[in-house]
């Protein structure tokens, strides 16, 4: 199919810029009057939790605050905040922190509307998924760091812990109502936060735009998230507080979230979930990991695209002949993972020998979607390849 064949979905209202979050008691209170907030328990009690209920009951809204959420949302946790949603009888759905929390505000919304297990929601090869026949409550998503997009994707990232398993629910129903993204709640990230969370939105980016499936609209999306990233990631890790560079990748976040939302992404998403899956690491830095070798094993598929990405990275390449510059990414993003503090690779993450086997398994079966985004098609010993390189990239 040509790539001027196309669909674009973004049925996310986005609300950008300094200060959005004093749009929430008004954007809920045109949703409904019981707001069920999903915010991290780092957040509880916090002066921002308080006024964010403040601000919804001189709005009229009432709030019930749930604050079992993890990194990496357990399916059976979402389902159990979805009976006390149900029971409480919640209109609204409010989610106030990092892509974990918004996801599982998506499993929790379809659940409390479907029934069932969040889990069978999910799509895994050889198992029946499980189709949504209603949309859940309206979801206002508030994130607190700039990584996922998860704010205006329909995909909800859920781990299944007992089975050691991590799987996606893709449907239309996950995307947000309303996306309140606000630079001012990112400055207080840690610089390791920031990272690990930074280099998630670039390959949001990245691997849509060196996939099967990038278009007109999708690369421009993309090249501006990249370019955004490039030049303020290595800012905002060295200077929390500064704010044009938490706003510079809050914008590339939301930009790369709709690259991914309508072209997937591909090989380093499929590896870095079942990373996650199998050693409950960090998403980003799981993904980064098998980044360098997943580019150099791409190479003679998608050489110019490469030397695009090349470029934003090393403008001196452009003297350089295409090739030459498309050689020279997987060694300026090395030292792009460097400078922002993200040099251990896998080993770092846990990663055993012994496990390559296993998470090659995983990917397959439950992430397949991904590597068969690859532009260079991905069979079981190429990923074994990819990720035995990915030990020395480190
Ligand atoms: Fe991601």
């Amino acid at each position: 199919m040509s790539e001027m064949n196309y669909q674009i979905s973004l049925p996310t209202r986005i609300r950008f810029g300094q200060n959005s979050l004093s749009a929430l008691p008004q954007e809920a209170s045109a949703l409904g009057r019981r707001a069920f907030l999903l915010v991290d328990p780092f957040l509880k009690d916090s002066r921002l939790e308080c006024a964010v209920v403040a601000g919804l009951a001189a709005a009229g809204v009432e709030a019930r605050l749930w604050h079992d959420v993890v990194p990496n949302p357990r399916a059976a946790t979402c389902d159990a905040a979805a009976a006390d949603a149900r029971n409480w009888r919640a209109e609204i759905i409010i989610a106030i922190w990092g892509g974990s929390t918004i996801d599982a505000a998506k499993a929790v919304s379809l659940v409390a509307a479907n029934g069932g297990s969040a889990w069978d929601f999910t799509a895994r090869a050889d198992v029946k998924v499980l189709t949504p026949a209603r949309r859940g409550f309206p979801i206002i998503a508030v994130p607190t760091n700039a990584g996922t997009g998860a704010e205006i994707t329909p995909f909800a990232v859920l781990s299944n812990p007992d089975l050691k398993l991590k799987a996606t629910i893709i449907h239309p129903f996950c995307y947000p109502d309303v996306a309140l993204i606000d630079p001012d709640l990112h400055v207080s990230n840690p610089a390791r936060l920031t990272a690990s969370t930074g280099v998630d939105t670039f390959l949001h980016a990245f691997e849509g735009f060196i996939g099967t499936r990038p278009n007109t609209w999708s690369d421009l999306f993309s090249i501006r998230a990249m370019e955004l990233v490039a030049s303020n990631l290595p800012v905002a890790c060295a200077e929390p507080a500064n704010t044009d560079a938490r706003t510079g990748m809050a914008e590339a976040c939301y930009m790369a979230g709709v690259t991914l939302g309508n072209v997937g992404v591909g090989i380093p998403h499929a590896l870095g979930q079942a990373l996650g899956a199998l050693k409950d690491t960090p998403h980003g830095e799981s993904c980064a990991a098998f980044l360098v070798s997943t580019v150099r094993w791409t190479l003679p598929e998608a050489g110019e695209r490469i030397a695009r990405v090349a470029r934003i990275f090393r403008p001196d390449l452009g003297r350089l002949p295409e090739s030459e510059q498309a050689k020279a990414l997987p060694g300026a993003l090395a030292d792009f993972f460097t400078s922002i503090g993200l040099s251990g690779g896998l080993e770092a993450l846990g990663l055993t020998s012994g496990e390559v086997e296993p998470l090659v398994a995983i990917a397959l079966a439950n992430y397949g979607q991904d590597v068969a985004c690859s532009r260079r098609p991905a069979a079981r010993e190429d990923l074994y390849a990819i990720v035995r390189d990915s030990f020395k990239s480190g």
